[in-house]
């Protein structure tokens, strides 16, 4: 694929901030840093349009109960989104730290991370969403 150059007009203290973050994260360039930036945006607008679905990742830190552990493990068993992997970390004596990862569309995915995450004694909750579109999903061969 070519690559294409283009001007663009911003404000002097926009790209002062966006060039001590490219610093700061050691990008050897401006250009790689818009180029991650212009991805990153690109999926958000995907995923906000509703017209794909994907990968996301849900990161919860709740209290150790074994009750709530059955319930967490039991609604992502019903869910419609398919929870592919999880890791669980015993962060605490008290609290357990979880990432689940999540494939389906984004009605499935955000039904039940807003369902994880209203569950009382779920302190956080995050996610984290990939759109990737769908018709490439099912037929991905390594
Ligand atoms: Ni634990």
């Amino acid at each position: 694929m070519g690559l294409k150059r283009f001007g663009v007009s911003i404000p002097e203290d926009l790209l002062e901030r966006f060039d001590e973050i490219v610093r700061k994260k050691g990008y050897v360039g401006r250009s790689e840093a818009i180029r991650d930036a212009m991805r990153g945006y690109i999926s958000q607008s995907m995923w906000e349009s509703e017209q794909t679905g994907g990968l996301a990742t849900l990161n919860i830190v709740y209290q150790h109960k074994p009750s709530l552990m059955a319930k967490l493990v039991r609604i992502q068993h019903n869910a419609k989104a398919h929870a592919i992997s999880s890791v669980h970390v015993h962060a605490t004596h008290s609290h357990c730290f979880e990432v689940i990862v999540l494939k389906g569309s984004k009605k499935e995915i955000e039904k039940l991370a807003d369902e994880i995450s209203g569950i009382s004694g779920v302190e956080h909750a995050k996610l984290f969403t990939y759109s990737i579109p769908l018709e490439t999903q099912s037929d991905h061969i390594h």
